[in-house]
Order: C-alpha cells, then structure tokens, then sequence
C-alpha cells in the first residue's frame, strides 16, 4: 500500500483508537475478574501489583501499547492469525497456512501461557506472560483478527454514519460504541459497567444455557488446539456477519444501520465468551502453576528485572490517559 493510502487510514481510525483495544479488552477482563477462582484472583494480584478491582482490566491493554515500541516489536503478528480463506464462500482457519514465521495469536497465547506455569521464571516474566494471555484471549475473539482480506479490513473503506471508516475499525469500536450508546473517549467505564450487564447475562441471562458449551473446546493440556478451536469458531463469523456478501461488496457501504444490527449481538456474545474463557484458562494456569511450584526443586530464578518500556501504564486505568 502507498504511503499517502497510509496515513489516510490511520486518519480515518482515529477517533476510535481505543478500539477493541480498549472497550472490548477492557471489558473481556473484567468479566474475567468476575469468574475467577478465588485462588486465581489471589495469586493474580500479587502478581501483578494491584489489589484494586480491576487488577485484570487495567493490564488487558498493555500488550498494544508496547507492539510498536523498539522494544515489543517482536510481538506484532502475535495479534492476530491471517486466515487466507475466502469469504463469504469458504471460512476456514489452517495453522501451517495462515501462521507466519514471526508467530501468529494462537503460538503467543501457547507460548505465554507456558511461561505463565513455569516456576524457573521470576515473577516478573510470569506477570508480563500473564498480561499477554489476557490480551491475546481477548484478540482472538475479534473477528478480523482471524482474517487475512485487506489486513484484516483495515484496507477496506465503509460509511458510518456517513463518515469513512476502515472496516476493522468499525469491528473494534464502531458497532459496541453505538451498542452501548457510549459517549466521549473514556472507555473504562464504559467497559466496567458492560462487564456487569454481560455477567448477569452469563450468569442467569441469554448466556446461561450454552456457557457451558463455550468450554467444550477447551484441552489446558493443548494450548494451541484450544486456541485453534476458539479462533476458527471466530472466523466463521466473517463468512455470516462481516462480508455476508464478500469484501468486494461491502466497499463504501453505510454500516451503520441494518448491517449493525445483525453485527452487535455477534460482537458483543464474543466479549461474554472471551471473558468467560479467559477466567477459565486463568484458573487452569494458575493451578497448575501452583503444583509445579510445590514440586519444583531447581535453581530459584533471579529476580533480574530487565526494564520494560510503558511500565508506568500499569498504574493508569487505559481510559483516563
Ligand atoms: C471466595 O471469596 C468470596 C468473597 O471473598 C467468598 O464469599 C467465597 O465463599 C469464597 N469461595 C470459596 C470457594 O472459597
Ligand atoms: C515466546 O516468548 C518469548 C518471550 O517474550 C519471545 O522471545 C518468543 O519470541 C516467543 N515465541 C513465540 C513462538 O511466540
């Protein structure tokens, strides 16, 4: 893509740069936080520093803000898996085929979760492993992150509300903005209360019935299977709800009304699963963290902190900076 196509996409995303990467994120770990065991919740919070409510929330970001620093470079294909397929006809999700070298979210999530059980690691890579499951859990439950077309959407022009949008943008934030009536710029609240309303649903609502088949796919034994599973279950989405009628056919389309209504109920059962999820993986990480720490007889790991950049992020909730 040229450069000058770019910067107008960058433009055009802009008044939602918080995106999936706020609202949805924010909200996945929320409600995570609320199906925890309390094991879990014990051990997450000393080990990420925080005894406050949102002890999840407000590091279910961290992993954007580091993916385009010097430093967290190494980490930009863990977002998301490119699904070459081609919608709306065949959705399909194949390892081999859509990984890239560098890593997609279905080798990060394996691999962070692996670190997150290892008790040689000191606890701050265990911490920063902990942070990027929860982000990446929540990754995977986008749509357009299990996707190929036009780098996920994001080449793709639409209308909302008669304004132009790329099309990712319109999955991270558009459709739950609008879903929620959210105004202004300050998500976390905004996901804080969701992450309620979404509970009560999980717990006794529309999702009581089938939340526990949202565990059916889910081997703590086989990390990359799980994630397979959970990211093709995803993609077909694209095929049903976000190019219904093929990439071609959605350009410059206004999506803000009928297309919306069909889209929000998908997104927003896909923020409850995630959540959901992601308290469960917790659990089975943390438990089995603890048994092999009992049991572990090698060398303490040194607590050799190695700087991170953006460590100061931690301490801020996302949607106030
Ligand atoms: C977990 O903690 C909550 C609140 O602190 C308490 O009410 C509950 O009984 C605990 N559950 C278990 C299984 O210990
Ligand atoms: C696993 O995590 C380590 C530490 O962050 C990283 O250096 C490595 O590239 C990761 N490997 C994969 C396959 O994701």
């Amino acid at each position: 893509m040229k450069l000058s196509n770019a910067v107008a996409f960058s433009l055009v995303s802009l008044p939602g740069a918080m995106a999936w990467g706020g609202l949805g994120h924010v909200t996945t770990a929320y409600i995570a936080s609320n199906f925890v065991a309390n094991t879990t919740e014990a051990y997450l919070k000393q080990l990420l520093g925080s005894q406050d409510a949102d002890y999840m929330a407000k590091v279910a970001s961290w992993a954007d803000s580091i993916r385009y620093t010097k430093w967290g470079r190494f980490t930009s294909t863990f977002h998301f898996i490119d699904a070459h397929d081609s919608p709306p006809e065949d959705c399909n999700v194949d390892f081999e085929r859509d990984c890239k070298e560098t890593g997609c979210v279905i080798t990060a999530l394996a691999n962070y979760t692996k670190q997150s059980v290892d008790p040689s690691l000191p606890a701050w890579r265990r911490a920063q492993a902990a942070k990027f499951v929860i982000h990446f859990v929540g990754d995977l439950h986008q749509p357009l992150h299990n996707e190929d077309v036009a780098r996920g959407g994001n080449g793709i022009h639409v209308l909302w509300n008669g304004r132009e949008f790329n099309l990712h943008h319109v999955w991270d934030s558009s459709i739950t903005e609008k879903w929620l009536g959210m105004r202004g710029r300050k998500p976390y609240r905004w996901a804080e209360k969701w992450s309620k309303d979404l509970t009560e649903k999980i717990n006794s609502g529309i999702y009581a019935d089938e939340k526990g088949d949202w565990l059916a796919d889910l081997d703590f034994s086989n990390p990359e299977e799980t994630a397979l599973a959970w990211s093709r279950e995803c993609n077909k989405l694209v095929c049903q709800y976000v190019f219904p009628e093929g990439p071609k056919a959605i350009a410059g389309q206004e999506l803000s009304g009928e297309y919306y209504e069909k889209a929000a109920p998908v997104l927003e059962k896909q923020v409850a699963r995630a959540g959901y999820r992601m308290a469960a993986w917790l659990d089975k990480i943390v438990d089995q963290y603890l048994k092999l720490e009992a049991s572990y007889t090698g060398e303490l790991p040194t607590e050799d902190y190695i700087e991170e950049p953006l460590d100061e992020f931690m301490e801020e909730p996302i949607g106030e900076l």
